[in-house]
């Protein structure tokens, strides 16, 4: 494949803060080297649409401030389909892209793998999804946003709880990783953290309450993520509640908040920094690769990896929680 003229860049998955800072990054990046840029609407959806536009670097102007996407966001059945993505490419021939950026998590890389595995297409993925779960980058983009949201939030509960003595169980996003739950929980010094990477067992909770809480807390947060294999915030704190009446048990499910609002000086920096690295990329002919950040330091990490692996959670943090909630 010759040298890449023409960039595609979408958004898809869940939004995430500082998606719209990577969409900018990928835009300049593509036109200061002399390529094209189109946004494409609606993540895989638009794809097979053709639903695109061509972009000037005004079109990106005064956004690196906003959460959501510009770019909006789908969730695509049928580009899991071969018939799908091949409705992709014809949309991709038809405007000549050559070069294809999706901003987005594990779903989003899936379908691009398929997409280069069976088209003449060079893809690169940047991982943006605030559940941080993505193998092969310290950080996914609106992560380190999503944390500062639930944090602020849970110091503001933090102070009624106190106020009325009162147990908290608040649930935080993350459908199948405890990333967020397990550093906003060491951010707000929550007395205990519920992730699905680790085994909840309700007697392990009720030990702690008894021996380390009751004698010397009258208020608490318990920090659930919302993927937790107990059931969610809500049921355990139903089954805290049955074992022990005494205490006067709230329960708050933070949601879609989490997902919005002006990304963090972090995410900004790193979703300009990836989007760059992204065009880079195409440009130095890679394909099928996520660009991530590990120690600092700008990574390629090919598709098949990044999708197989599993992250681990950060262990230090787990044991962080258990010394420091006596
Ligand atoms: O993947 C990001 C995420 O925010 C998860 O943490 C959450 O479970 C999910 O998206 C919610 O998706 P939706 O907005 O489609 O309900």
């Amino acid at each position: 494949m010759g040298k890449i003229k023409k960039i595609g860049v979408l958004t898809s998955g869940g939004d995430a803060p500082g998606m719209n800072a990577a969409i900018r990054a990928v835009v300049r990046a593509a036109i200061y080297n002399g390529c094209e840029a189109y946004g494409i609407f609606y993540g895989y959806e638009g794809l097979i649409e053709g639903n695109m536009k061509k972009m000037e670097s005004h079109d990106v102007s005064n956004i690196i401030q906003r959460g959501g996407t510009i770019l909006k966001t789908a969730r695509s059945r049928e580009f899991k389909t071969v018939e799908g993505r091949a409705k992709a490419y014809e949309q991709i021939k038809k405007v000549g892209l050559d070069g294809l950026v999706v901003i987005g998590g594990d779903g989003t890389f899936s379908g691009a793998r398929a997409l280069c595995q069976e088209h003449d297409l060079h893809v690169v993925g940047i991982p943006g999804t605030i559940d941080n779960d993505l193998y092969g980058t310290d950080y996914t983009i609106g992560y380190d946003t999503a944390v500062n949201t639930v944090v602020e939030a849970v110091d503001k509960i933090r102070d009624t709880a106190s106020a009325h003595n009162r147990l908290f169980f608040i649930e935080v996003m993350g459908r199948d990783a405890g990333f967020i739950a397990l550093r906003s929980a060491v951010a707000t010094g929550a007395e205990a953290v519920l992730v699905p990477e680790i085994r909840t067992d309700v007697n392990d909770l009720d030990k702690y309450l008894e021996h380390d809480y009751k004698p010397h807390k009258s208020s608490g947060i318990v920090i659930v993520a919302e993927g937790d294999k107990s059931g969610g915030a809500y049921t355990i704190a139903e089954q805290i509640s049955q074992r022990h009446p005494e205490y006067d048990v709230r329960v708050t499910v933070l949601g879609h908040i989490q997902r919005g609002g002006s990304p963090s000086a972090f995410d900004r920096v790193m979703a300009s920094t990836l989007g760059v690295a992204a065009v880079d990329a195409l440009l130095d002919d890679q394909t099928s690769i996520m660009v991530g950040l590990m120690n600092k330091d700008i990574v390629h990490v090919p598709f098949n990896k990044a999708i197989k692996n599993s992250k681990q959670l950060n262990h230090n943090l787990v044991g962080l929680t258990d010394i420091l909630s006596i």
